[in-house]
């Protein structure tokens, strides 16, 4: 399985901290926010990787990570994404890199804290279709939700207003070689966006989309409360800063 890592967008709910740098070059407490994720892959057993990025700053991301020595990687793909068009269309151009293999998806700024080598496991033995991780959360409202019926997920609302459940979509998917097909059928939502969550309704119409819950804390780093939150939480997991005391 192959690992991609979407790093782009603008960053907008940031500003004025991203209107110089890219989101996932912004410190999460020691480290830049890129790290977290890249090592959420590694520590997953998965060694290709792809950077997926944009805008002004996309060489910085080059110099910072160079060829992944600091993750025991001895290459690292990157490929730039033009305009702002959404995290399916980051995805799709990850599309050239999978060739044919199942890929593991986690947006850049998704911080976790227990490995997700058991859901890349269970995903590699399921065969085809998708998965993704759940985990429930107080604010389901700021994500895509999941209604699930039984053992089974029959939708996905991107950021609804009345949350069908407490379980929000995290940042990590996975996906067979049948996504970039989806993606073409998806047009942009009101935000003018081609939408992940799209991508994920398609497969459970298919009836190929399982789920796994995610252990330990998870959070995203989009907005000044969750990249405040990410720091604490980061902190507090190292025990040598003694931010857990
Ligand atoms: C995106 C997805 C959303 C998901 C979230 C996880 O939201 O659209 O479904 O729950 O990431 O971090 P965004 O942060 O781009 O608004």
């Amino acid at each position: 399985m192959k690992g991609v890592v979407l790093a782009g967008g603008k960053g907008s709910r940031l500003h004025p901290l991203t209107k110089i740098t890219n989101k996932h070059l912004l410190p999460v407490f020691d480290k830049p926010m890129i790290y977290y994720p890249i090592q959420a892959l590694v520590d997953a057993g998965i060694r290709d990787i792809l950077i997926v990025t944009g805008g002004s700053n996309a060489g910085d991301f080059l110099r910072l990570l160079a060829n992944g020595k600091e993750f025991g990687l001895s290459h690292l793909d990157f490929t730039y994404q033009e305009g702002e068009g959404g995290i399916a269309e980051a995805l799709n151009l990850a599309h050239h890199f999978a060739d044919g293999q199942k890929l593991c998806v986690i947006l850049g700024d998704n911080i976790i804290e227990k490995p997700i080598a058991g859901a890349v496991e269970a995903f590699r033995a399921q065969g085809q279709g998708a998965r993704i991780l759940l985990k429930e959360v107080d604010d389901a409202e700021r994500f895509g939700v999941a209604e699930i019926e039984g053992d089974r997920i029959v939708g996905i609302e991107e950021k609804p207003a009345r949350p069908k459940s407490r379980y929000a979509v995290t940042g990590i998917y996975m996906y067979d070689e049948t996504v970039f097909e989806k993606i073409k059928t998806l047009v942009p939502s009101g935000r003018g966006e081609l939408e992940i969550t799209d991508v994920n309704n398609a497969y459970i119409r298919e009836g190929t989309m399982q789920f796994s819950f995610l252990d330990g804390w998870w959070t995203d780093a989009g907005t000044f409360e969750s990249l405040l939150r990410a720091c604490n939480l980061v902190a507090q997991s190292r025990p040598e800063t003694g931010a857990s005391e």
